[in-house]
C-alpha cells in the first residue's frame, strides 16, 4: 500500500549513509525505492545519494517536487490532497 503524502518526509541521514529515493512515483516505500520501477513502465531508476555527514533531510511526499528526492515547496501549491497523491505522467517522461 502506498504512503506517499502531501508533505515532506523529515529523513535523519547518518554520515556515509546510502539511500535510494523513488523516482518513479509507484514505490510502496515511499519515499525509498522498493524496485516497483521495475514492474512499471517506466524508465526510471532510484536517485541514489551518499551522505557524505549527519543530516535531517526534507525528501518530498507528494511526488511534484522538480528537485527530487528533496522537497522544494511544491506541496505548498497543490489544490488538495487529491492532486497531491495523484501519480504525477510527467515523472515518468522526465528520467
Ligand atoms: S512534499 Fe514538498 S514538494 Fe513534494
Amino acid at each position: 500500500m502506498s504512503n506517499w503524502q502531501d508533505s515532506p518526509f523529515k529523513i535523519e541521514a547518518k554520515e556515509n549513509q546510502t539511500l535510494a529515493f523513488c523516482s518513479c512515483g509507484f514505490s510502496d516505500n515511499a519515499p525509498y525505492c522498493d524496485s516497483s520501477h521495475k514492474k512499471e513502465i517506466s524508465r526510471t531508476s532510484p536517485i541514489i545519494i551518499n551522505f557524505k555527514k549527519n543530516e535531517t533531510i526534507s525528501a518530498c511526499g507528494c511526488r511534484h517536487s522538480n528537485n527530487r528526492p528533496f522537497c522544494d515547496g511544491t506541496h505548498n501549491t497543490l489544490k488538495n490532497k487529491k492532486d497531491s497523491l495523484a501519480v504525477n505522467d510527467e515523472i515518468d517522461q522526465e528520467c
